[in-house]
């Protein structure tokens, strides 16, 4: 079957928001990445289901580099991401390898292998090497059947493999309450609107099915066992990294296209203002930004 997605989003369209979210997510991520990679065997296989832009797998790469090395497989069913983290993953593993370098377990080498894959498609798990890690961050809410999808997640891993799932979490908050136009409280409609497109993107998906239970609750009924949950907070006080006004100004701009509909006819004019680069209002001139979310990351393994 070839490979694509269910959920009627340009994913190719989002590269650069995905960028900048890893960017923004670094620090956090990568002790999230460092956390799972010691549970694992040497020279593990990792494999990234639904993995965008790479960031997540720039981390494993550089666990595996630093350790035993091991083998990095990346799956998405969108080309142009899976060929963008191929590269950046590649360069990150080049780039931590040291030449000649070598373990306990001999030669440290980290392989990078991307496959062109759709999440949907049951048989997934047989053209995916079997993994002692599989991750899935933010993939499986966007297929139709999401306690399908979470089975073929697991069966990606191998007896014994960890399955860990990134869902749910604190979405990102990043603006003053009072922005000086418009009404207060801005970003709560904000994220109050995008909770309406999500609904309506979860019931625009041909054949979704309800999954009226949490994730670790998915991840029992997928088989796994020792099912547990953390968390990993997101944090950039202001002013925040150099690249955070345009994260901002971007993260906005979507949100205005894809959920505008959903906010009131005031709260739309108060984003044209604070995203209209020439006026008063630029929301990318602001010197009180900040970034402040978490990931909540759902563990299980194959028994
Ligand atoms: C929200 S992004 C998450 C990217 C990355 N894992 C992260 O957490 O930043 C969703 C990713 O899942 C991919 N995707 C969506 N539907 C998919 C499917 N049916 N099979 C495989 N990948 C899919 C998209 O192409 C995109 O790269």
């Amino acid at each position: 079957m070839p490979a694509h997605t269910h959920d009627h989003i340009d994913w190719a369209d989002r590269l650069a928001l995905l960028r900048a979210a890893d960017a923004l997510d670094a620090a956090a991520m990568a002790t999230v990445a460092r956390r799972l990679v010691a549970a694992l065997p040497p020279r593990p296989t990792v494999v990234d289901v639904g993995c965008g832009a790479g960031g997540m797998s720039k981390h494993f790469a550089r666990e595996l580099a630093t350790r035993s090395g091991g083998t990095v497989v990346l799956v998405d069913a969108t080309p142009a991401l899976l060929e963008e983290a191929e590269r950046a993953v590649k360069t990150e593993a080049a780039e931590h390898v040291a030449p000649g370098s070598t373990g306990e377990h001999g030669p440290v080498s980290v392989e990078v292998r991307a496959i062109l894959g759709d999440l949907a498609d049951a048989g997934l798990p047989q053209t995916v090497p079997p993994a002692d890690l599989v991750w899935a961050s933010h993939v499986v809410h966007h297929l139709a059947d999401q306690q399908a999808a979470v089975g073929t997640v697991a069966a990606v891993a191998k007896p014994g493999g960890l399955v860990a799932l990134a869902e749910g979490g604190l979405d990102f908050r990043c603006l003053p309450w009072d922005l000086g136009v418009g009404r207060p409280g801005l970003e709560n409609r904000m994220l109050a609107a995008q909770a309406e497109w999500f609904i309506g993107m979860r019931e625009g998906i041909d054949g979704a099915v309800p999954m009226p239970y949490g994730w670790p609750i998915a991840l029992d009924r997928a088989g796994l066992t020792g099912v547990d949950s953390f968390g990993a907070l997101v944090h950039h006080p202001s002013p925040g990294p150099d690249s955070l006004a345009d994260y901002v100004v971007n993260r906005i701009g979507r949100l205005r296209e894809f959920a505008g509909d959903h906010l009131t006819t005031g709260d739309r004019a108060t984003l044209d203002a604070l995203l209209d680069a020439t006026g008063p209002h630029f929301v990318g001139a602001r010197q009180d930004l900040y970034l402040f979310g978490a990931k909540n990351v759902h563990c299980g393994r194959q028994p």
